[in-house]
């Protein structure tokens, strides 16, 4: 509530800036806040850069702004997240954030639209929060990634403190009893080849958190609620949390997608047979080598059941995807369907979709917990290692392929799950297959307890 010249108080409405680091996984949690901000009559002016740059002409509701960002095409092209974003942050810091800081400037000097009441960041740009702290403007943080994740952040000089890093081969396996379930190869530093740049990131996003009037992070009670407990503790600022994930907060379609979603695969999943179909899709970023591709190409070809599979350009390094896959959908004779790109919210919410082969990026975690699809977790990198391990031994929603270890036996997950998360049961087809594994194994522990497991499922209903 404003007031206006006269002195009375008018209810004009607010502006709020909103601006995400340019990677699908960070873009679409941020529209999604935006999204509901906006539902509840805010304004939006989003904030964005020239690498990655999102279509205005999909958000006619919101203003957009460009920032230059200056990263080299070479930079840009060879999709590197961390040199991305090391280019990014340095061109915007230079000069003490002044382009930055022009960008803020204008856009609050501009009287034609509301007045802003704050810019909601993602704090992995560095400059962002100095900037809007010289124009004194408020900032509230937007964290992506998990509860779990952000603690860690907070306890980056803790794990070395008590030697858990630097990361070294002999420790890999070693608990992190100050944060179970992690052990120290789930920590996200583990994969990260420079500590320093790391941890000069980690200082900064920290920094950019305890000076903002707030915390948004994307997760919920239910899930992290030790985690959250342990965040609150450390900060003195607000925390807020979207009850069951951003995107359910508004009831829109996100429409923040840079690639163009396939929407004929949801024909194909009517004609599929309830939970019968896995999908599979490894994210935005991740890639794999040509190997591990066609690894996964025979699993699924073999593997007896119907599969929605996403292999979006980029994935592969070092094969001809294209050639490969039309000889390999000839193959398959119908029983599975390549796409470039998913809905992937409404492919997880449909009911044809049983299980999701995932790389465990956070929103895919919260997307698929959310519709109560269990998941097969091969995690890349970042975060995704520590999404998997408390997929698999906290909330008992999926388990991790790993080379050469077998699947759990039928009925593990469900065990395990905690009762919110258990809206749809897990893949009935894919446990069948982990039995039949087991009973091809001779293994007559392993079979005799397989046995029980299924048997005792369901309070021995079947029998
Ligand atoms: C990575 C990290 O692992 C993640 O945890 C971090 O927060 C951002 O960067 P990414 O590979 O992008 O993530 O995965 P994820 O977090 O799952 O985000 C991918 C997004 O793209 C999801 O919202 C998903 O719904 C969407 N998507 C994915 C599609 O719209 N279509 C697809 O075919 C696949």
């Amino acid at each position: 509530t404003g007031g206006d010249a006269s002195g009375r108080r008018s209810r004009r409405p607010r502006r709020v800036l909103v601006f995400p680091l340019p990677f699908q996984g960070h873009i679409n949690p941020m529209l999604q806040l935006a999204d509901a901000l906006h539902e509840r009559g805010l304004a939006v002016t989003v904030l964005h850069t020239h690498f990655n740059a999102m279509d205005p002409a999909r958000h006619p509701e919101f203003r957009f702004v460009p920032v230059p960002d200056g990263v080299p095409d070479d930079v840009a092209a060879s999709g590197n997240v961390i040199d991305i974003l090391g280019a990014m942050n340095t061109a915007m810091e230079a000069q003490g954030s002044g382009a930055v800081r022009g960008v803020l400037e204008s856009v609050l000097a501009d009287e034609d639209q509301q007045p802003v009441a704050c810019i909601v960041l993602d704090a992995n740009l560095l400059a962002v929060p100095r900037a809007a702290e010289a124009v004194g403007l408020k900032t509230l943080v937007l964290r992506t990634t998990s509860a779990a994740c952000f603690g860690c952040c907070m306890t980056y000089p803790m794990l070395y403190q008590k030697d858990y890093l630097p990361p070294q081969e002999s420790k890999m396996n070693m608990p992190v009893k100050e944060l179970p379930p992690l052990r120290v190869r789930d920590l996200f530093y583990s994969s990260w080849s420079d500590q320093e740049k790391m941890s000069n990131l980690l200082v900064g996003i920290i920094e950019a958190v305890k000076n903002s009037s707030g915390l948004l992070i994307n997760t919920f009670d239910a899930l992290e609620q030790a985690e959250l407990e342990r965040i609150r503790e450390g900060l003195r600022i607000p925390m807020v949390l979207a009850p069951g994930s951003l995107h359910k907060l508004s009831s829109k379609r996100t429409g923040s997608s840079l690639l163009d979603q396939d929407y004929d695969c949801i024909k194909w999943l009517d004609k599929q047979l309830p939970k019968s179909v896995l999908y599979v899709s490894f994210g935005s970023l991740a890639s794999l080598d040509a190997d591990e591709f066609i690894e996964v190409a025979w699993g699924l070809a073999t593997g007896g059941h119907p599969f929605l599979w996403v292999v979006r350009p980029g994935l592969v390094r070092g094969l001809d995807g294209p050639d490969f896959l039309s000889s390999f959908e000839a193959a398959i004779e119908g029983r599975g369907k390549v796409i470039q790109w998913a809905p992937q919210n409404e492919v997880l919410a449909h009911h044809a979709v049983g299980g999701f082969w995932t790389q465990n990026g956070w929103n895919s975690t919260l997307e698929s917990i959310n519709e109560g699809v269990p998941m097969i977790c091969r995690p890349q990198f970042a975060d995704q290692m520590m999404n998997t391990r408390y997929v698999e031994k906290k909330w008992g929603v999926g388990f991790e392929l790993e080379a050469g270890r077998r699947a759990p036996r039928a009925g593990a997950c469900r065990h395990r799950a905690p009762h919110a998360l258990q809206r749809a049961g897990p893949a009935h087809h894919l446990e069948f297959q982990f039995v039949a594994d087991v009973a091809a194994s001779g293994n007559v522990i392993d079979i005799v307890d397989a046995m029980n497991a299924a048997m005792e499922a369901e309070e021995s209903a079947a029998v």
